[in-house]
């Protein structure tokens, strides 16, 4: 997966950063200095509008505590191994590690990108890694162009069971108590859209294998890597192709961090995880809707 390096948050404008998604689905700037929170969201909010989730997801006093006082700034830590207690924002398994995602993945309205800043650094492990699933669309449809006919089915993600089944994470059936009320980190429950809307009420069935870039109108793939069992219609074929897809390393880039680190990813055609790690590993996350974002749920009535 390509990079492209930047040396400064300085010397990074909106107008750039645009320039760039036409050429790769990931910046990653170096900074010399310890960015400030300040400096952050002022950057941050040149870019476009960030998300902020309001204090049903975090007390006032929890952001002047640990995102001075910044709502854009989402602290993601582990809650265990922080010791810092509920909440456990963006937590992920016991032992830090998150698996292949993207926050556009089941949702028809979402920002174009999500940022990353590293603010202390984990002892051990942590690292991120991304895939990009622009290449892989531009690979993929020459051989098979059917799969510009394909959705996802969202209905049995996590399970191979039927859309009926009763496990976890099913939102069309039944939501784990734990998961939503926060119990793993994610409280997913009470994050919303920039619109005040509820994110879990955003879920769609069915969405598109493959869709247009909001900031830069190329095509490409959002296929939630070992996360779904289903195309609609039903392709054990084209399935099968996507997931063994996945796993090519061309397609991945593994981010060791340093501090002072701020990683800008495109959610629309690349997916992200992150290794486990041991320490109090502490970084601020930000999601953005750019102006150019015409499926901004606050323009509803451009939409189709
Ligand atoms: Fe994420």
């Amino acid at each position: 997966m390509k990079v492209i390096k930047v040396s400064n948050i300085d010397s990074l404008t909106r107008e750039k950063v645009i320039d760039f998604f036409h050429e790769t689905r990931l910046i990653h700037i170096e900074n010399k200095h310890d960015v400030s929170e300040k400096e952050l969201v002022e950057f941050y909010n040149h870019l476009g509008d960030p998300v902020k989730f309001d204090d049903e997801y975090m007390s006032d006093d929890y952001v002047q505590t640990y995102a001075k006082g910044f709502r854009e700034l989402i602290p993601v830590r582990n809650q265990k191994i922080s010791g810092y207690g509920e909440p456990g924002l963006f937590s992920g398994d016991d032992d830090g590690e998150v698996k292949w995602h993207s926050e556009s993945q089941n949702r028809d309205t979402h920002e174009d990108v999500v940022c990353f800043a590293m603010k202390s650094m984990a002892d051990s492990g942590g690292d991120t890694w991304f895939m990009d699933q622009k290449i892989m669309y531009d690979n993929l449809i020459k051989l098979f162009p059917e799969l510009e006919e394909y959705e996802v089915d969202w209905r049995n993600r996590y399970s191979k069971e039927k859309p009926d089944n009763d496990l976890p994470y099913n939102p069309w059936t039944k939501w784990d108590e734990k998961c939503i009320k926060g119990g793993d980190g994610w409280m997913f429950n009470r994050m919303k859209d920039i619109d005040g809307e509820y994110l879990i009420d955003k879920e769609v069935k069915f969405k598109p294998l493959i869709t247009k870039n909001t900031i830069t109108n190329q095509k490409g793939l959002m296929y939630p890597y070992k996360t779904v069992y289903n195309l609609k219609p039903e392709s054990n074929f084209l399935f099968e192709l996507l997931e063994k897809e996945c796993e090519k390393e061309e397609y991945r880039y593994r981010h060791s961090w340093s501090k002072g680190d701020v990683i800008i990813s495109d959610i629309q055609h690349s997916l992200h995880r992150r290794d486990s790690y041991t320490g109090d590993r502490l970084i601020y996350r930000t999601a953005i809707y750019f102006p150019e974002n015409n499926n901004d749920p606050r323009k509803k009535h451009l939409h189709k």
